[in-house]
């Protein structure tokens, strides 16, 4: 068998399991869905939304990218971000990283990963130079990763206060708070760094006055 047909296999048995625990099962999901929570992750395979917060199908709306970028000119990651908030009504959204990040490891050398991955990784750059004073101070290359994803998800997280989208629904709606969590791949505990509750005031100059 091909590595993908397991995949549709596994995909039958699990479906024919959920059914036999609860004949409604899909019916009552495709009927409607209203999550609770957005979450922006790292695509990394081992960083899996629902199995590490032990949510079901339905509960968290996601989005993934490599390091868990929120790039204010990113329209794949605006429409999630306007459809889970002004649509679906979402009362918490999470950007979520993760220790040993990839792609937060790639961004601190100094290698050539050609254009498209180079333009992704320079927004990662940007966070680095932002916070050089604390982090050329730790010696620890291993340490000085995992405090950059940490303050990478922080500054994500205040990318998203910075847009249009979440200071209208704060405005309106006093919804929702913002939560920046690192998930360490080593324990699989999630480790909360940051948060900004709905309506938290930030730097004027990104203040839209006439929402
Ligand atoms: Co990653």
């Amino acid at each position: 068998m091909k590595a993908y047909e397991k995949l549709l296999l596994e995909n039958k048995a699990w479906a024919h399991e959920k059914v036999a625990d609860d004949p409604e099962y899909f019916q009552r999901l495709s009927g409607l869905q209203t999550p609770e929570f957005l979450w922006i992750g790292c695509s990394d395979s081992r960083v899996p939304a629902n199995e590490i917060t032990n949510t079901q199908p339905g509960e968290i709306f996601v989005h993934r990218n490599i390091a868990n970028m929120v790039i204010h000119t990113d329209v794949n990651l605006l429409s999630v971000l306007e459809y889970a908030v002004a649509h679906l009504k979402v009362k918490h959204v999470i950007v979520c990283g993760h220790y040993g990040c990839g792609g937060v490891k790639a961004a601190m050398t100094n290698h050539d990963f050609k254009q498209v991955l180079n333009m992704w990784l320079r927004n990662i750059k940007d966070v680095y130079r932002l916070h050089r004073s604390e982090l050329d101070g730790i010696t620890d290359e291993e340490k000085r990763a995992d405090r950059l994803v940490e303050l990478n998800v922080r500054e994500q997280v205040q990318h998203l206060a910075k847009t249009s989208i979440i200071q209208r629904a704060w405005k309106n709606e006093q919804r929702p708070d913002l939560h920046g969590w690192v998930y360490g791949l080593k324990d699989g505990i999630i480790n909360p760094v940051f948060e900004m509750k709905a309506g938290t005031h930030i730097d004027p100059l990104y203040e839209y006055d006439d929402l």
